[in-house]
């Protein structure tokens, strides 16, 4: 057994510098808590009262309430009647406690000011790095390549590359010149009129979104994005050390007086945004706000990053152009990749900016992996060549699984809210009243995996949202939305269980 004050002491210790944490007050109380469980409190140990750890705080009960709710849920602490709050689970030895604290402190970018950033890789992967095999996984958009990779694409894909390897290196630093052109001749279709020296081709939109995260992004640096966003691009960013300031994302009208504001005062150095089917929401933004968008950031000569990944997944009507179309001062750089549209196997996405910048950027690339896959980016010429019937095909199934997802969401967690998305593979819940963070984790505990809100925003906010990716095999679907209706009902039970108390 350990003594109170070594707890206490350990407890203390972990607690250091709490409320500069990103997020809202009870989730960063219960963020620095995990992380002095995992420093090694032994299991057993009390934790302070509610109310004690209130006082010596100097902050409200219900915040200690909500953050030893969110550890509960977690598996870390158990209450009982009569005998407080406990450390749940087996102890961990000094040496791993060490180890743990070691990894921490390497893995935690500071700012300028000292203050923690987000952990580089705290969120994006967390689901395929950690997938555990039981769970139904409504955390990543897994969409198979099954009737888009057909034979005759292959064959089509297979004559080019023995070509190739009969003759070339196999270096393409820049990207394969077949699949320059037919990104940069996909582009001009789109409306941004595009040559093959403004394209380089990316291991995916995720190296995409690092190598500008490298080339704009810096300790002390600032970063303007949409909240919520996609959790790569947090995590991206965060790892270069930037620090955020965000804005909603657009929906009708002009990005707002809010955005003008943000970009005079706090001057970012770079805007990253995904003006077509926003992820989490499935937002898009009008032909009017892309023109104002483009304004904007030819006034200021700020890179403005628009990331149009999951553009080929149009619920309904096909997207404006992309902000590029409107671009009058050169600062607009654009992402595009086949990961949604064809299979994220591939790796094979592309930044498109000026000839310069590319220059620059593929200097990046080439010292990292002296270019991509020649034979994933024969495929995605290939892909590219057959678009037409490919992005068809993804939009038809588009919609066939947001229908599915609403219907069953309807019938078993009508209380749950949100808007029709107008594309993309998301639905960005609110679960009125909830914690979304501890629902998640009984929603683990149940088998079925989410994304709660606040790790999809640069401020941690959101803490009633998830994102449950709908772009999936209906037997999936059905036994992932089963499953949250089951977290859902115990989840609501264990929270009104707690009022009773509380009251
Ligand atoms: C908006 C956005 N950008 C980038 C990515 C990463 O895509 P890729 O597989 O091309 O790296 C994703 C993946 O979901 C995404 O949703």
């Amino acid at each position: 057994l350990v003594s109170a004050s070594t707890a206490a002491d350990g407890l203390d210790a972990g607690l250091d510098g709490w409320a500069d944490r990103p997020g809202p007050l009870y989730q960063r109380l219960a963020d620095a808590l995990r992380d002095a469980l995992d420093l090694g409190i032994p299991a057993g140990t009390a934790l302070p009262a509610e109310r004690q750890l209130a006082l010596q705080l100097a902050i409200s009960r219900t915040t200690v309430v909500a953050a030893y709710r969110i550890l509960r849920a977690e598996g870390r602490l158990i209450s009982r009647q009569g005998s407080g709050t406990r450390v749940a689970g087996p102890a961990r030895p000094a040496r791993a406690r060490l180890a743990t604290k070691a990894r921490h402190d390497a893995a935690t970018p500071r700012h300028a000011t000292g203050r923690p950033a987000r952990p580089a890789s705290a969120v994006g992967f967390r689901s395929l790095i950690g997938r555990d095999e039981a769970a139904v996984d409504l955390a990543t958009a897994g969409v198979g390549a099954d009737g888009v990779l057909t034979a005759g694409l292959l064959a089509d894909a297979q004559a080019e590359l023995l070509r190739l390897a009969a003759g070339a290196v196999g270096y393409f630093p820049q990207g394969l010149p077949s699949l320059r052109r037919a990104i940069a001749r996909h582009l001009t279709e789109r409306g941004v009129a595009t040559s093959e020296q403004q394209i380089l081709v990316t291991n995916g939109a995720q190296q995409a979104i690092a190598l500008l995260a490298r080339r704009y992004a810096s300790p002390g640096t600032t970063v303007a994005m949409e909240n919520p966003t996609y959790a790569g691009a947090l995590d991206a960013f965060a790892g270069a050390g930037a620090r955020f300031v965000s804005f909603p994302a657009a929906e009708d009208g002009d990005p707002g007086p809010a955005l003008q504001a943000l970009v005079r005062r706090q001057r970012p150095r770079l805007l990253y945004l995904m003006p077509t089917f926003h992820n989490p929401t499935g937002l898009v933004a009008t032909a009017e706000t892309r023109r104002q968008l483009a304004a904007l950031a030819a006034e200021h000569g700020l890179p403005l990053v628009e990331d149009n990944t999951l553009e080929p997944l149009a619920v309904g009507a096909p997207p404006p152009p992309p902000v590029a179309a409107f671009d009058s001062g050169g600062t607009v750089i654009t992402i595009g990749s086949l990961s949604k549209v064809a299979w994220a196997g591939l790796r094979i996405a592309w930044i498109r900016a000026g000839p310069r910048l590319i220059a620059e950027l593929m200097k990046v690339k080439a010292a990292e992996d002296l270019g991509s896959s020649v034979p994933s980016q024969v495929l995605g010429r290939a892909v590219l060549d057959d678009f037409p019937r490919i992005s068809g095909l993804r939009s038809a199934q588009v919609c066939e699984c947001l229908q599915r997802a609403a219907r069953l969401l309807g019938e078993q967690l009508p209380a749950w809210r949100f808007r029709q998305p107008a594309g993309g593979h998301s639905l960005w819940l609110r679960l009125p009243g909830a914690d979304a963070s501890a629902f998640a984790a009984t929603a683990m505990r149940h088998g079925v995996t989410v994304i709660p809100g606040p790790q999809l925003s640069p401020d941690g906010s959101f803490a009633d949202h998830i994102r449950l990716q709908f772009l999936q095999p209906p037997g999936v679907l059905e036994a992932g939305i089963q499953r949250l209706a089951a977290a859902w009902a115990d989840y609501t039970r264990a929270a009104d269980r707690e009022l009773e108390v509380i009251v």
